[in-house]
């Protein structure tokens, strides 16, 4: 018998799937995210031959672009193989799970996917926090600005908060408790091309110092219940934004009808979902999931308008799948 070791072929591909989730949950702009097990992004990288550092992207929506430069996944991807010196030819095949545009982080979950398999791929064994900033990339593509918010939670799935500091910034995870239970209507109407964008023009540049204070309150509310495990006191916080909610309401159609029903319905907080138009409910517990769907879906029907629907739980974040 052949005593040589048989030698395992180093792997020439990668997929990893990644998160929805929603961005701000009321007075936490930009800096609060929640992963969301509702919907999930798959992203696979495999090797070329060459060595030319020639990227190609295959996409499963053809509404999204698929050069590397203008493509979240592609972004990351050129990035990190820069930083790492890697020139391999790769091709990128982008499954599209989450609804692009509406606010539940679409960008951010093929950015994620992207991150955790261009890591695992070449068995980098990023940090967390280093997963994340290579994630952020991605965001340029769709916002034009890096902003951690969708990709953080994305990676590490949970609640997160970004937290700047004199060295950067971090990430905090904790992770939501168990009956805390999301239901998010995403409606169908049509989006403009950079929305995100849009979204971000129409709020204000300063704010009042009262309304500052308002935010701050609602925001260390809601942490505390992250904290603390208590559903009730996470939706006192997210219903505590009065700078970002009212500035873009008004690109929603239907926004308080739908916001009305939902409470009407047994949801304990009601807020824009990232930069909307989804809008998403906090419950406690699932039971009154179905009755909160319905009243969502005749909130926006109200003004004519369709919705499609997820309820779901916090999601675990990105992981590596085959
Ligand atoms: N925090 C961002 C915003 C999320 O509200 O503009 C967008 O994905």
């Amino acid at each position: 018998m052949d005593s040589m070791a048989v030698k395992k072929k180093p792997s020439s591909s990668c997929t990893a799937v990644a998160p929805s989730s929603t961005a701000n949950l009321g007075p936490g702009y930009d800096v609060f995210g929640l992963a969301l097990d509702a919907r999930y992004d798959r992203v696979t990288i495999t090797k070329r031959a060459g060595k030319d550092s020639n990227i190609t992207i295959k996409m499963s929506d053809g509404a999204i672009p698929s050069v590397p430069e203008s493509n979240s996944a592609g972004l990351v991807i050129k990035k990190m193989a820069q930083d790492f010196s890697i020139t391999d030819d790769l091709d990128i095949v982008v499954k599209k799970g989450v609804p692009a545009g509406y606010g539940m982080g679409s960008s951010a979950a093929s950015a994620a996917a992207a991150a955790v398999a261009f890591d695992g791929l070449y068995k980098l064994k990023l940090d967390k926090n280093r997963l994340v900033e290579y994630a952020a990339e991605g965001e340029v593509a769709s916002a034009g600005t890096r902003h951690y918010d969708n990709v953080s939670a994305s990676v590490l799935g949970g609640f997160i908060i970004s937290s700047v500091g004199q060295d950067g910034i971090r990430f905090i995870r904790i992770e939501p408790p168990k009956d805390l239970f999301m239901v998010v209507a995403v409606p169908a109407i049509p989006v403009p091309a950079k929305k995100t964008e849009v979204a971000r023009s129409v709020l204000p540049r300063e704010v009042p110092l009262k309304s500052a204070v308002h935010n701050v309150s609602g925001a260390s509310t809601l942490v505390a219940g992250f904290a603390l495990g208590d559903v009730e006191m996470i939706a006192r916080g997210i219903d505590n934004d009065v700078i970002v909610e009212p500035a873009r309401k008004h690109l929603i159609p239907g926004y308080d009808s739908v916001r009305k029903n939902a409470f009407a319905a047994g949801a304990l907080a009601v807020t824009i979902s990232g930069a909307g138009p989804s809008v998403i409910a906090f419950l406690k517990g699932k039971t009154k999931r179905k009755q909160v769907i319905k009243a969502m879906e005749a909130g926006f029907m109200e003004v004519g308008i369709k919705c499609q629907t997820f309820a779901c739980g916090p999601s675990k974040g990105a992981r590596i799948v085959v």
